[in-house]
């Protein structure tokens, strides 16, 4: 670093953004678990219609939160709307932490924890996932310590698609302190078809000090218009917006995720169709020898081990952008309908690069 001014030396160690590469003509940005449809029916006409973008918007978007409290049986107090889940995140931690503090999570997890907790100016305690690349509840239980201030757990958990059960959940949610916040995300619900899952929604009542989060970027296709929103205690949600960067929704957004809500039946034609996809892929991929575990969510987890950059490579040299986390795997998007077979058309000539003693039987 070159310039004079003094920074927090916790922000100024941090990596700069980097956002991943786009897909080459003909290729597929596999990358962002992005949804690969155009906006569900009626969002463009409601985004058309917001014609005072002079104005500022509804600081507290309540419109939306009128309609999702309807849909989850909660008081319109009780949801909090964000430019993103990734801002609820970060409003809940810098509510609820900071120097001395810790915040514990998963890991490997969704890469935007660390970043966070830094920010604070807590400590990050990440918790290794188990070998079967779940989330260990007992072992995030046994790292909360005095200190701790907010767990972070995530289900369906990203990149590694595994969901936490309900049992397992509320056994952990009985063992961590009542004063400590607990950060559910559910970014990937809607795309979770597996009955033991657990839903945080219906466990708000029981649990003061437990928030759900979700967002309109994955199965509702607005993540270019940023909009995601918080479940929980209206003085926790209160705390988490006076954190938060005030009007940072606007009015084309909440107009977008209300047109979008009002397109259910259309949302879940097209989840059921990247879910189908998304299960086809796996086993396809299992049966060429890669272990991939199955997921609950709209990507995959290729547990490359070593092989991980040359496999992304070799993928984007075949046009298939997609996430590396080397040294453990990589992520691979579930897209259009058209790059299932011939995204399992070049991991069928790659299967090479696992080492044999890492491949399924097939
Ligand atoms: C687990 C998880 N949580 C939250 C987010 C943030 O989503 P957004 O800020 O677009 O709502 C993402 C995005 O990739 C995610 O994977």
């Amino acid at each position: 670093m070159t310039s004079p001014v003094v920074l927090r030396p916790e922000i100024a160690a941090l990596p700069a953004y980097r956002q991943g590469r786009q897909a080459a003509p003909g290729g597929f940005k596999l990358s962002s678990n992005e949804n690969p449809y155009e906006p569900l029916p009626g969002v463009l006409e409601a985004i058309g219609a917001q014609t005072a973008i002079n104005r500022y918007p509804d600081a507290t978007a309540a419109a939306l939160r009128e309609r999702l409290g309807a849909r989850y049986g909660l008081e319109a107090d009780q949801v909090l709307v964000g430019a993103g889940s990734v801002s609820l995140l970060q409003q809940f931690m810098v509510a609820a932490a900071g120097h001395g503090d810790e915040i514990v999570y998963p890991w490997r997890s969704f890469e935007a924890y660390p970043l966070q907790v830094a920010i604070t100016g807590a400590t990050s305690v990440q918790v290794p996932n188990r070998s079967d690349h779940s989330i260990d509840l007992v072992g995030l239980a046994a790292a909360v310590t005095e200190r701790t201030r907010v767990v972070v757990v995530c289900t369906p958990n990203n990149p590694t698609g595994t969901v936490i059960d309900e049992a397992a959940f509320l056994r952990f949610m009985d063992a961590v302190p009542a004063t400590m916040l607990v950060l559910l995300d559910e970014a990937y619900a809607e795309f979770t078809d597996r009955a033991e899952a657990v839903d945080g929604v219906p466990l708000l009542e029981r649990f003061p000090n437990l928030v759900v989060l979700r967002t309109f970027s994955k199965a509702y296709g607005l993540a270019g218009l940023r909009i995601g929103y918080a479940l929980g205690d209206a003085e926790l949600l209160a705390a988490a917006q006076t954190a938060g960067i005030p009007l940072s929704v606007t009015a084309v957004a909440e107009a977008a995720a209300i047109a979008s809500l009002d397109a259910e039946p259309e949302l879940l034609t097209r989840v059921a169709e990247i879910t189908a996809r998304r299960d086809r892929l796996q086993r396809g991929l299992v049966e060429q020898g890669w272990p991939v575990p199955r997921s609950s969510s709209n990507f995959l987890w290729l547990p490359a081990g070593a092989a991980t950059t040359d496999l992304a490579e070799a993928l984007m040299d075949a046009g298939f952008v997609v996430r590396a986390f080397p040294p453990e795997g990589l992520r691979i998007s579930v897209g259009e309908a058209e790059s299932v077979d011939s995204l399992l058309r070049a991991t069928a000539s790659l299967v090479h690069l696992l080492p044999t003693g890492a491949r399924t039987a097939g």
